[in-house]
């Protein structure tokens, strides 16, 4: 993002976003999570809470980490769904339909988190023809939320449902995973 810098912020960064109020609330949030681990480690941890905690923050947070986080949840929803549709766990209606719904309301949100500065870094495995193949790449995300939102619609109520719904959304996590990712490691 623009104005993050990856320097490393000086032990008073924490307080110095915003000013007047908007500045002492900034130091009193700080501090109430600090009074909840320990109470006499407090200036301790302050001091080393405004060294070093806003930092990870600074330099991790973004797109990469963003749209790999919506991800990763999407393959923790595939093992649940998966395991539920070989048995290793019962079928259970409510939990499908919410995977269901996380995977219309993942494919909805992950395209915005493409911007033209977020091609490389942060162990992206993102490929370049996400942004030299717009219009494919466009496509490929236009039929995963298309996807997703019929799968969802479909509100199954038993495996043999919920295993069609299934396979209508996962249809797309191979292609577009050999299209657009660079699986690293
Ligand atoms: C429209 C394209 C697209 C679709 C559809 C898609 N993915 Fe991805 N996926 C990507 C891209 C691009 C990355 C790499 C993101 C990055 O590293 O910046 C990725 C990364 C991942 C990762 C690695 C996340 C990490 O730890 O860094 C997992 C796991 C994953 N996808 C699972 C899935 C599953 C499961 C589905 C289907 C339910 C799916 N994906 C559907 C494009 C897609």
């Amino acid at each position: 993002m623009p104005g993050q810098t990856q320097s490393r912020p000086g032990p008073r960064a924490i307080c110095t976003i915003g000013s007047g109020r908007a500045r002492g609330l900034c130091c009193l949030s700080a501090v109430k999570a600090l009074e909840k681990d320990n109470l006499m480690l407090r200036p301790l941890i302050a001091a080393a809470i405004a060294a070093t905690a806003i930092l990870p923050t600074a330099v991790t947070a973004g797109p990469i980490e963003d749209r790999k986080a919506i991800m990763k949840a999407n393959g923790r929803d595939t093992k649940m769904a998966a395991d539920m549709l070989k048995g290793a766990v019962p079928f259970d209606a409510a939990a499908a339909n919410k995977i269901l719904a996380n995977y219309a309301a993942a494919a909805k949100a992950f395209p915005a988190h493409f911007p033209a500065n977020s091609k490389t870094g942060g162990e992206t495995e993102a490929a370049p023809a996400i942004w030299d193949k717009p219009a494919d790449w466009k496509a490929a995300t236009a039929k995963f939320q298309a996807d997703t939102a019929a799968a969802a619609a479909l509100k199954p109520g038993d495996a043999a449902g919920f295993g069609k719904a299934f396979g209508m959304v996962t249809a797309n996590c191979k292609s577009c995973h050999e299209g657009f990712r660079i699986k690293k490691g």
